[in-house]
C-alpha cells in the first residue's frame, strides 16, 4: 500500500477495503462515488473482474460499503454504480442503512455491434443516497439544464390568473443522458471503463461545495479526482492497479514521472483517424456496452 499526496489531494495505491480501513477516518468525507468492478468479467490490468457468484460479489461488496458508510459525515451524500443485475443486491443493503433519495439512470447510445437476441444494455443505474434526509446538500441551481417547453418551443402557461412563459431551465430528473467516453475524445485514457467528466461534474456540483472532501475508493482513471479538483473540491482516491495508479498521478497531482517513467497522455493515432479510426470507436464502444 503507497499514498501519494499534495494540496488536498491523495492518492492511495492499494485494495479498497484495507484503506478504507486503515487510513480513513469515521465521518470524515462529504462525498462518495462509487463505480467498483462490475462482475462482467472485465479485464482491469492484472485484475479480473470475476467473483464465483453473485452472492460473493455481492458479500465482497458489503464489506466497502459499510466502510462507505462508517467514513461518510452525518451530512454526506454516497452516488453507487453497479451493473444492472447486482444493483438489486446493492438496493436492497443500502436501504436498511441510509435514504436512496434518486435511482438514477445513465442512458447511452451505442455506435458498436448491440445484442441481436435480446434488448442491449444501454444503460448504468447509479443510486444516490444520503445519511440525512434532512440534512444534505443538493445545489440544485448549479446543475440546471435547459427545460424543453419554455426554452425551445416558448409555450406559455395560461393555467394561472397571469399567463406566464414556461420556466427555461429545470433540475435534471433521473434519467441522465451522457455519451460514453470514446477514443477521440479529449479525456480519453486507457482503460476499459472510464466515466465521463460530464457526469462525475453533475454529481459533484450537485453534492458538494467547494472545500468538501470527495472520496472514490475504485479510482480507475481518476475522473472523480480530476473533476473534483478542477471544481475547488479536496479528493482522496484508491485504485489497486499500477496501471491506473499512472494515470492518476499524473492526472490529479500533476507527476511527469513514476519510477523513471515518463508519464504522458494516451497517443492517439490520428493519421488513420478517417478511415480505421471509425472502427476503434465501434470497438471502444462494444467493450464499454458489456455491462449486463
Ligand atoms: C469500474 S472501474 C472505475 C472507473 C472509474 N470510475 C473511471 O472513471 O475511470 C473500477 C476500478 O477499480 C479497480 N479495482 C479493482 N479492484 C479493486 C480493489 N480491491 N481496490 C481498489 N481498486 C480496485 C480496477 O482496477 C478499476 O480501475
Amino acid at each position: 500500500m503507497n499514498k501519494y499526496g499534495s494540496n488536498g489531494h491523495i492518492i492511495h495505491h492499494g485494495d479498497a477495503i484495507e484503506v478504507l480501513r486503515f487510513e480513513i477516518s469515521d465521518a470524515s468525507i462529504d462525498l462518495i462515488f462509487v463505480d467498483p468492478p462490475y462482475n462482467i468479467g472485465k479485464k482491469f490490468s492484472q485484475f479480473e473482474d470475476r467473483w464465483p457468484s453473485d452472492t460473493e460479489y455481492a458479500n465482497w461488496a458489503y464489506e466497502w460499503i459499510d466502510e462507505c458508510i462508517r467514513v461518510l459525515k452525518p451530512t454526506g451524500t454516497m452516488y453507487l454504480m453497479t451493473s444492472t443485475q447486482a444493483m438489486p443486491y446493492f438496493d436492497l443493503y443500502i436501504r436498511d442503512r441510509l435514504t436512496i433519495l434518486s435511482r438514477i439512470v445513465w442512458s447511452y447510445d451505442s455506435s458498436g455491434v448491440q445484442a441481436r437476441k435480446y434488448y442491449g444494455s444501454m444503460y448504468e443505474p447509479i443510486l444516490h443516497c444520503v445519511k440525512d434526509p434532512k440534512s444534505y446538500t443538493f445545489n440544485a441551481d448549479d446543475i440546471l439544464i435547459e427545460a424543453k417547453t419554455g426554452a425551445k418551443r416558448k409555450l406559455i402557461d395560461y393555467r394561472g390568473e397571469v399567463p406566464k412563459p414556461y420556466n427555461t431551465k429545470k433540475v435534471p430528473g433521473n434519467v441522465w443522458d451522457f455519451p460514453r467516453v470514446r477514443y477521440r475524445m479529449d479525456e480519453y485514457e486507457e482503460h476499459p471503463s472510464q466515466k465521463p467528466e460530464a457526469l462525475l461534474d453533475r454529481i459533484i456540483r450537485a453534492s458538494s461545495n467547494k472545500g468538501d472532501t470527495v472520496l472514490d475508493p475504485f479510482s480507475g482513471t481518476f475522473t472523480t479526482a480530476a473533476v473534483a479538483k478542477a471544481l475547488g473540491r479536496k479528493t482522496i482516491s484508491i485504485e489497486s492497479q499500477e496501471e491506473y495508479l499512472k494515470i492518476g498521478l499524473r492526472r490529479v497531482l500533476e507527476f511527469d514521472e513514476y519510477q523513471s517513467e515518463r508519464l504522458e497522455r494516451p497517443k492517439k493515432n490520428t493519421k488513420i483517424k478517417n478511415a480505421r479510426g471509425v472502427k476503434r470507436e465501434e470497438l471502444t464502444g462494444d467493450l464499454f456496452s458489456a455491462n449486463s
